[in-house]
This record gives structure tokens, C-alpha cells and sequence, in this order.
């Protein structure tokens, strides 16, 4: 409680010096009376089967972590499917280059099926995502040149649920990266 009280006492001490001498907005909001009346109704307890099936992802931010390795495992595949196809919270969609079916459109684009090399490790995967990648490279045996743009604004739970899902669709079977893989990949 200490603690507590003292970094609300240095928070108000960093505001004052910043300059602003208004008085702090919530002392004004009464509180509210709304809750009561929600409160009075009891039975709600099919809330937690439906917060279940929410959409994964967004929801899932915080409370990663705290999933068992198969909520993680549907969070990240649900969420990466999305971002795969869609761009995500301002990517590019990777199908558009990559294809849906994973098989890239040789010679311009590589495949991700199969490609154990360039995505058995989740670090360098991730790299490739947040830095984007040029170069020649050799793709099963298929030589490419081509620019894939970077795409650091993905959030690491979304470069996370999207490499997952690369590593695991098409027949790829390489594993589940997490958000902290892609963390340090930064
Ligand atoms: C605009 C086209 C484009 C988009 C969009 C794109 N890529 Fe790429 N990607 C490429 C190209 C081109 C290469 C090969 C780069 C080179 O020649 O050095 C590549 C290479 C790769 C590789 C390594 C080679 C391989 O085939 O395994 C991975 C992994 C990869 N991309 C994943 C992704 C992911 C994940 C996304 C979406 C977040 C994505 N790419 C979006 C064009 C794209």
C-alpha cells in the first residue's frame, strides 16, 4: 500500500512540473448509480462460455500467457490465418505474394510449404517479418531475387499468431512461436 501510494505521489509530483495545474477530471464524475441495476439481475454465468468463443486475438493481448498451450496453439492459428490473409493491423496480406496454399508463385514468390530452413527457427522467422527480406536466396532448390517489404508495425502477438500459422498449415509441422520469440526478434 505504500508503494501504491507513493508512485501516485510521484505521478502527481511529474504532473505538476509538466505544467498543468488543472485539477484532476475524475474528482468531478459522481459515481454510477447505472451499475446497480446490472448488478440486481444475478444469473450471467453463460458469459464465460461465449467469452471463450470470442474471436481470438485481440482479447487475447495480456492474458497470453496465462493460456494452456492449446488455447495458445487456436489463438495463434485463428489469429494468424487472418493476419495471413488479410494483413492484419496494417501488414500485407502474406497470401498475396505466398498464396493461399502456401506454394508462393515460383520464380517471383518462394513457397512457405516445406521450407524448414527458413522457418524452423522462430527468431529468424520472425526477422524476415519485421525486416522484410532481400537478396538471392535458394528456395527448394529455386533461386530468388524479390523483395519482401517489412512489416514491423504487426503487433508480436500478431507475428507470432502469423508464423505459427505458416508453420503449421500446408503440412509444415514445426511448432507454436510466441509473442516473447518475436520480442526478442526486435
Ligand atoms: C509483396 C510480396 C510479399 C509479401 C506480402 C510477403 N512476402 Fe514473404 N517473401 C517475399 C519474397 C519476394 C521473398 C524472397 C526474398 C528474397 O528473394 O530474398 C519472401 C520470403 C519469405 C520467407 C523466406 C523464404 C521462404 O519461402 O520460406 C518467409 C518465411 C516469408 N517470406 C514469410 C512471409 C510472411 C509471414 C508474410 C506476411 C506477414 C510475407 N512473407 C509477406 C514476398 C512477400
Amino acid at each position: 500500500m505504500k508503494k501504491l501510494v507513493s508512485v501516485a505521489a510521484l505521478m502527481g509530483f511529474m504532473m505538476a512540473c509538466g505544467g498543468g495545474d488543472k485539477p484532476a477530471p475524475e474528482a468531478d464524475k459522481a459515481a454510477e448509480p447505472a451499475k446497480t441495476e446490472e448488478a440486481a439481475t444475478t444469473e450471467e454465468p453463460v458469459k464465460t462460455e461465449e467469452a471463450a468463443e470470442a474471436p481470438a486475438g485481440e482479447a487475447a493481448g495480456g492474458d497470453f500467457d496465462a493460456m494452456s498451450d492449446e488455447e495458445k496453439m487456436k489463438t495463434l492459428m485463428e489469429l494468424g490465418e487472418k493476419v495471413y490473409l488479410t494483413g492484419g493491423s496494417g501488414g500485407v496480406a502474406c497470401s498475396t505474394c505466398h498464396q493461399a496454399n502456401g506454394e508462393g508463385l515460383p520464380p517471383s514468390f518462394p513457397p512457405l510449404k516445406g521450407q524448414g530452413d527458413f522457418m524452423g527457427d522462430c527468431k529468424k522467422h520472425a526477422g524476415y517479418v519485421i525486416n522484410g527480406l532481400q537478396g538471392e536466396i535458394d528456395v527448394g532448390g529455386v533461386k530468388y531475387n524479390g523483395v519482401m517489404p517489412a512489416q514491423a508495425n504487426l503487433s508480436d502477438l500478431e507475428i507470432a499468431a502469423v508464423i505459427t500459422y505458416e508453420r503449421m498449415s500446408w503440412g509444415n509441422d514445426y511448432g507454436m512461436c510466441s509473442p516473447a520469440d518475436v520480442a526478442a526478434a526486435r
